[in-house]
């Protein structure tokens, strides 16, 4: 793992900006697989000025979301079809038509995994993928378990992620209870990896994920196992 430690959550944000202006630029139809939640907000915002000053263009970018919660339509405010449009997707150049979420008020939740496997296979594989840890060490919504997930599913949403992410919620029964994501292997199937992890309350499990064993119960562990990835990291995030 390629490591860039940085002062702080804008430096850090400015960095990643950086490598997905680049990676655009080598590859202006780059698929790029997008996370959500706190993490990424600053990047996002970071690239929405580049492209206004037109330094890049999204124009022929593809997107893929990692997840979306169960149950929650697009136009809910805590969706993260909300929250691309609200944070990336309605200040720069895409085209709609090429951004991919997975649709977690699907009636056949089954048929909704499938159709984003067969949509990730339809592009190929993902360029750039970026990604965040849970405090428990997910990925995606890969929650810690007995073994590594391949492909798109619906997670069960562990204890400790309802708690973290039930403050963006109403009230924590408003919190769903699935989600969808994209599978591990899915996210190990990019050909490079970005992970960006900010402040002391990741500082424990940063260190896990970088060092400690690879096992599912700590499903960020595998990105050991990956030929690419760099991790850009606050300062504050290391024990
Ligand atoms: C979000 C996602 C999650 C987050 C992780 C960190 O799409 O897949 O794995 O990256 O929960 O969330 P924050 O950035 O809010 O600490």
């Amino acid at each position: 793992m390629k490591l860039i430690t940085v002062k702080d959550y804008d430096a850090m944000s400015e960095a990643a900006a950086e490598i997905i202006m680049r990676q655009i630029d080598s590859k202006p139809n780059s698929v790029i697989g997008f996370s959500t939640g706190s993490t990424p907000t600053g990047t996002y915002k970071q690239l929405t000025a580049f492209c206004a000053q037109g330094r890049v263009s999204f124009k022929n970018v593809v997107p893929f979301n990692l997840d979306e919660y169960v149950g929650l339509a697009p136009d809910d405010p805590n969706s993260y079809v909300y929250y691309m449009k609200e944070n990336l997707f309605d200040h720069i150049d895409i085209d709609p038509a090429n951004t991919h979420i997975p649709n977690g008020a699907a009636e056949d939740l089954e048929a909704e995994c499938r159709r984003y496997d067969a949509l990730l296979e339809r592009y190929g594989s993902i360029d750039l993928q970026l990604v965040g840890i849970g405090q428990n060490g997910h990925i995606g919504f890969n929650e810690p378990s007995d073994t590594f997930s391949d492909k798109t599913q619906i997670a069960k949403l562990s204890e400790n992620t309802r708690a973290v992410n039930a403050a963006h919620f109403r009230s924590a029964d408003a919190m769903p209870q699935f989600a969808i994501t994209m599978g591990v292997g899915d996210i190990m199937r990019a050909k490079r990896i970005i992970l960006m992890v900010n402040g002391a309350h990741k500082a424990q499990i940063l260190d896990k994920v970088m060092h400690g064993e690879i096992t599912p119960q700590v499903p960020a562990s595998i990105l050991q196992r990956h030929d690419d990835v760099t991790v850009i990291a606050t300062q504050d995030a290391f024990i």
